[in-house]
């Protein structure tokens, strides 16, 4: 277990993706791979207003109303923590205010809850200036209504802004970051966040830590992008170096017996300032192997191994 930043968000070091919960995995199995989840040990969802509006058929509000339909249904309360995000939902979009306000309270209603333990502005909104949204954030604080603050997909000098606003004004700070990180996506976060991230003690939850299913394996030739509905988010990895890399992925898996998908969220789980990556699954079957990441003990040499072969990659 691990804490979030300066939270007394105590979690799991695996972080489940809720995008997955109503989209590629139906209310039942959505059920089944929260209940799994659960029993090995989880305790953190990261979901989102907007999933899964993407999706041909959805609206968005699917994966928080899921998650709040599991929770009700087994009776759960804080041993599951939930963070979900605002600023995407096709009715709320942006930052605004009134918007934050609205959106958090339809989020509650979803998840039927009376708070949300950690709330992501979902990404950076040009067009609000950035001390409304920050007090429209530290309001939902003031009210109970939302624990804690995290930022996603705000570039580093903007977080540094929000930071500095709450300091100026007394609001309530951020305490974490969600910035897309993974093998073959590192530059933008190693370059730009973690310096920010040690200077606040941001706790950081990284994002498609599986490169959206690039990292599991599954995707050796163009012709494997084309089945399946995440084919199209994957193959923006798809290269000769991104393939070295699955390559020796392979090899460590094949030494310490696990999973390629283990291997990669085991890196990254050891990676500066991260406290838990997130990482979803569609089917139960997938689960297992990102829980063993939790558990896996790479070599200093391994590790080596995998940050000097990734290095170049998007540099
Ligand atoms: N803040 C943001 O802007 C932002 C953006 C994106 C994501 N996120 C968050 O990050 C989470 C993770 O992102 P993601 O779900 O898009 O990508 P991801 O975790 O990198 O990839 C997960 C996908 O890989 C496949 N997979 C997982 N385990 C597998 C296994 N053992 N074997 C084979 N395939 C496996 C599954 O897809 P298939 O079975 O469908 O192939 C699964 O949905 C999301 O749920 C969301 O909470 C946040």
């Amino acid at each position: 277990m691990a804490t979030i930043g300066n939270s007394e968000l105590d979690i799991f070091p695996l972080a489940l993706g809720g995008n997955t919960l109503g989209w590629t995995a139906d209310e039942a199995t959505s059920f089944a791979i929260l209940d799994a989840f659960m029993a090995a040990g989880g305790n953190f969802v990261d979901s989102a207003d907007s999933y899964s509006a993407f999706a041909p058929g959805n609206s968005g509000g699917e994966s928080e109303t899921v998650l709040g339909n599991w929770k009700a249904s087994r009776g759960i309360g804080d041993e599951m923590l939930v963070a979900t995000k605002v600023g995407h939902h096709p009715e709320f979009t942006g930052l605004s205010p009134q918007n934050v306000a609205a959106a958090a309270d339809a989020s509650l209603k979803r998840l039927q809850s009376d708070h949300i333990d950690l709330y992501f502005a979902h990404s950076d909104d040009p067009e609000t200036p950035l001390d409304e949204t920050a007090a429209a954030f530290d309001a939902l604080v003031r009210s109970g209504k939302v624990r804690y603050i995290g930022l996603s997909n705000y570039s580093p000098g903007r977080v540094a802004e929000w930071l500095a606003i709450a300091d100026e004004n007394g609001f309530a700070r951020p305490v974490s970051l969600q910035p897309h990180y993974n093998l073959v996506h590192r530059a933008e976060y190693e370059r730009g966040y973690a310096p920010l991230v040690a200077e606040h003690n941001l706790g950081v939850l990284p994002y498609y830590g599986l490169a959206a299913g690039f990292l599991t394996g599954k995707y050796r030739t163009s012709a494997d992008f084309e089945a399946g509905i995440r084919g199209r988010m994957a193959s923006q990895y798809f290269s000769d170096s991104g393939l070295a890399v699955v390559d020796a992925l392979a090899e460590l898996a094949t030494i310490h017996a696990v999973e390629i998908p283990t291997v990669a969220l085991g890196w990254l789980l050891h990676r500066p300032g991260v406290v838990a990556p997130i990482a979803s699954v569609s089917r139960i079957e997938q689960l297992p192997a990102l829980l063993d990441s939790t558990r896996l003990v790479l070599s200093d040499l391994e590790t080596d191994r995998l940050t000097s072969l990734s290095n170049t990659i998007d540099a």
